[in-house]
């Protein structure tokens, strides 16, 4: 972090030719259970984790907005309060604080311009959240410069309806809201109906050990917001405002009624809803068997009902699941299609996973993996500017 800190501010003087007057943190998150079952009004449960978005703001006295994308080479999107907002036709990074800043123009119209340099180490592309880490600093940036008074969930929605608008992907709320609530040292049972939450301790006896496996994403928002259109369907099909409002007994006696590949969307999310329920109580009662069966079930439910993970992710699964048994549990986490899998383990077991990965992945990949051991870190907060 400290790092981060010095470089976030050295661009920022070098770039703007003064000092930041403040700094701001969103952390990435990994999911621990709960795939799309956000925007089916369900039950998530994530934790943030120690890779983080950094921005670096001052006010200024004008109109003008200012930012610079520090991992982006510097590159600097400026523009003005005072014209229409509309998505950057070159800078796809640009769009997200474009989004996030019109959506708190709308709700208060005579805040002042602002420069803001950002820079961050969440893996990009990689399902940990490092666009939602990136929408929430910059709300929390005009929130705390501004005083708006915005609570975490305001700047979660914000940032959801930014990207929703800006960036095209029908994105739920969980990633926002934990990168704008989580509790240090907790994971966070999510009712993403009613964004009311529970903080879960992970067992002390387990690390959470998340594996990059560099799978180029494609297709990730077309394929993401055909399934939330299929889940869409299936509630209205089912007569239910969302699928969080059947269980899954109801659901096996009416799933006739569907088409095959609709009802097959339907029982992922309808059974993951109970699963992660069940999950928060495995992890209360330091039940380590019953979160690996948790975890190994959801984890099918992604590749055979949902149909999102890729032969890369289903082996490193499988590869980790055979070694540790049921004294932890492994899976696919984020949205699909590549990214991570993240897996509760033995501190004791955590190099060997990382010898065994690097032994077998090239069988199936020709990049090698990545991995990040993690802890639960705080939400969003202003840091001490010049540390
Ligand atoms: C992405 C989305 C989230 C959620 C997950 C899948 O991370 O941004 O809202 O739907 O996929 O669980």
């Amino acid at each position: 972090m400290k790092s981060l800190i010095s470089k976030v501010n050295t661009h920022f003087e070098r770039s703007f030719h003064y000092q930041a007057q403040s700094l701001f943190q969103a952390p990435g998150r990994v999911n621990l259970i709960g795939e799309h079952t956000d925007y089916n009004d369900g039950f998530v449960l994530p934790c943030a984790i120690n890779f983080y978005n950094l921005v670096a703001a001052s006010p200024r006295t004008d109109r003008q907005i200012r930012v610079l994308a520090v991992d982006y080479d510097d590159q600097v999107d400026s523009f003005d309060l005072d014209s229409a907002i509309e998505p950057h036709s070159n800078y796809l990074w640009a769009n997200y604080v474009r989004g996030v800043v019109k959506l708190i123009r709308q709700r208060f119209p005579n805040i002042s311009g602002i420069d803001l340099a950002i820079c961050g180490n969440v893996p990009q592309g990689a399902g940990l959240s490092s666009s939602a880490a990136l929408e929430v600093v910059i709300a929390q940036a005009f929130n705390r410069l501004f005083d708006l008074d915005l609570s975490p969930s305001d700047l979660a929605l914000i940032g959801q309806q930014a990207e929703n608008q800006f960036v095209g992907c029908q994105c739920g709320i969980m990633d926002q809201m934990i990168s704008a609530s989580a509790q240090r040292h907790h994971a966070m049972l999510l009712d993403c109906r009613s964004l009311t939450y529970r903080a879960v301790k992970i067992p002390a006896q387990l690390s959470i050990l998340i594996i990059n496996s560099n799978v180029k994403r494609g297709l990730v928002d077309s394929e993401y917001n055909t399934r939330r259109l299929q889940c869409e369907q299936a509630a209205s099909l089912l007569g239910i405002t969302a699928l969080r409002d059947i269980s899954l007994i109801n659901f096996e006696q009416c799933s006739k009624q569907l088409p095959d590949l609709i009802a097959q969307r339907a029982r992922h999310v309808i059974s993951e809803n109970e699963r992660t329920l069940c999950t928060e109580q495995a992890l209360n009662q330091g039940n380590i068997s019953l979160l690996s069966q948790l975890m190994t079930q959801s984890h099918s439910s992604m590749r055979d009902d949902f149909e999102i993970t890729v032969p890369e992710i289903d082996f490193l699964v499988d590869l980790v699941a055979n070694f540790i048994g049921d004294s932890g549990g492994v899976r696919m986490t984020g949205g699909g299609f590549g990214g991570c899998v993240v897996a509760l383990i033995p501190h004791d077991q955590v190099d060997a996973i990382i010898a065994l990965v690097n032994q077998h992945y090239g069988a199936v990949s020709d990049v090698a993996a990545d991995f990040y051991c993690c802890h639960p870190v705080a939400g969003t907060s202003e840091l001490q500017p010049h540390e």
